[in-house]
């Protein structure tokens, strides 16, 4: 009778075991063994022979090279439509290079990707799915508009037929939608196991690094938002991205986690339409575009950067009387600890009563912000809102305020100035640090160099 092998595997790590433990040895996780079928028994030659490991020959080992003799050629990226895109993948897709997307399902990870490969004219695109029918891809195909004939469709989820099909199609850029649903043949248990993900990236990455030809990975994510499966499917590829963003606003975050090819600062920033996603090169007019004409309190542009790019952002603040107990303070977009401290500066520093309040504090745009450049605007968004006085239109702020309410520098406040000049800001409030070896002349922006927090809240409000 055959007998079916299973071994348990660590869903954090995939470290296996042959019994079930409570706690893994290898990453210290509790509870994360769940036993999976690895063998049918009988498909074994029973006491099979294997070669002894041939030691290896001196000729074959690496040795140790100075690198200044190491040469490479630079790879030639392959730059697609989608700016945005290129940017997080910092230039383009690398040969050979394996990218894993990961984000909440209805996300959009589908239609980005669909969208790149209908996007790369001039090369032949095998899309792989798993989850959809033909019929299904070619509807949001044609949502999609315009359909690039040497785009192929393959609904399969073996890995040995997929590799099959690519050997006849001979494409130049594999997409697989997604890796949760594929399963191999040479490991029974079933599709989005730890040891299927595992075993189907390797296939992928061998293929990957054998050919050259790139391949993008659509990953799903479990509650908590890491991407399901083992951690080390993270380790395999070479770049990880993550789609985000609110699923009631239209704006979609591409941001990188991990990129063996470029920096993990960079954002690509989306708009989900009608007719797919639209590349917002422009984030700061979209995120400042609700303003009404009328000046409101409680809100302050804090001058930002995300990644390279500069991008000016609406901080609201509400400060109401607290009428419970315990006064209130919550962050959506904004570190809420970073929040608490700042208060305690306005608190002790400025004298404000803000013990009695709650506050709310809000990044408009849905974005996940932690630069310490925004804390003055924060500050601003919260005296204003306390204090029901709005601050005037033309005014942005960008820096980091310190425990005793000293303004400090921020990095980069070239780009800032840059970026708020070109919006139609008329003044921005930096630190007195930062004012010192900048040529002031050379920007239409009135700048007003500030040392403690009291000299900016009496610049704003009198
Ligand atoms: P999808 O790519 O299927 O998400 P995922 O693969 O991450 O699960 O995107 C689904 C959502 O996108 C769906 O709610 C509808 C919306 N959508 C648009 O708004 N416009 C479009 O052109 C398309 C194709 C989808
Ligand atoms: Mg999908």
């Amino acid at each position: 009778m055959a007998k079916i092998k299973t071994l348990y595997f660590c869903q954090n790590c995939g470290a296996q075991s042959v019994k079930w433990i409570g706690r893994c040895p290898s990453c210290g996780e509790w509870n994360t063994y769940v036993e999976e079928v690895v063998q049918k028994e009988d498909t074994k030659v029973a006491g099979s022979w294997k070669p002894p490991t041939a030691a290896p020959t001196l000729s074959k080992v690496a040795k140790p090279r100075p690198v200044s003799e190491i040469h490479y050629e630079e790879e030639a990226r392959i730059a697609t439509q989608d700016g945005e895109l290129n940017r997080v993948l910092g230039g383009g897709i690398v040969p050979g290079s394996l990218v894993l997307i990961g984000g909440e399902p209805g996300i959009g990870k589908s239609t980005l990707m669909l969208q790149i490969a209908m996007s790369l004219r001039r090369l032949k695109v095998l899309y792989v799915s798993g989850e959809e029918s033909e019929q299904q891809i070619k509807m949001r195909a044609e949502r999609l508009g315009d359909q690039h004939p040497g785009c192929y469709i393959l609904t399969e989820t073996n890995t040995q037929n997929i590799f099959k099909q690519i050997d006849q199609l001979q494409p130049n850029i594999l997409i697989i939608d997604s890796i949760q649903t594929l399963h191999s043949g040479l490991v029974e248990s079933g599709a989005g196991s730890v040891s299927q993900v595992r075993e189907c990236t390797a296939e992928l990455l061998k293929y990957a690094k054998e050919t050259g030809v790139p391949v993008m990975l659509i990953g799903h994510i479990t509650k908590d938002g890491s991407i399901a499966g083992p951690k080390i499917l993270e380790h395999m590829v070479d770049t990880v991205l993550q789609f985000e963003g609110d699923r009631h606003l239209s704006y979609r975050i591409l941001r990188t986690t991990k990129n063996r090819f470029g920096s993990t600062s960079e954002l690509g920033i989306y708009e989900m339409q009608g007719a797919g996603l639209r590349q917002v090169s422009n984030p700061s007019e979209i995120l400042l575009s609700q303003r009404h004409g009328e000046e409101l309190s409680g809100m302050a542009i804090g001058a930002t950067l995300e990644g390279n790019r500069p991008l000016l952002v609406e901080v609201q603040a509400l400060v109401t009387p607290a009428t419970y107990g315990t006064p209130q303070r919550s962050a959506t977009g904004f570190d809420s600890k970073r929040l608490q401290m700042l208060l305690a500066v306005l608190e002790k520093r400025s004298g404000l009563r803000l013990g009695q309040h709650d506050v709310f504090l809000n990044i408009a745009g849905g974005l996940r912000l932690d630069d310490p450049a925004l804390d003055l605007a924060v500050c601003a968004a919260v005296v204003s809102s306390l204090n029901d006085i709005p601050i005037r239109g033309e005014v942005c702020l960008a820096a980091e305020v310190g425990l005793s309410g000293e303004i400090r520098a921020v990095s980069r406040l070239d780009q800032r100035l840059g970026e708020a000049e070109k919006l139609g800001f008329a003044e921005m409030y930096i630190s007195q640090f930062n004012a010192r070896g900048l040529d002031l002349a050379r920007y239409g922006i009135r700048v007003q160099p500030a040392g403690r927090l009291d000299e900016v809240l009496s610049g704003l409000f009198g």
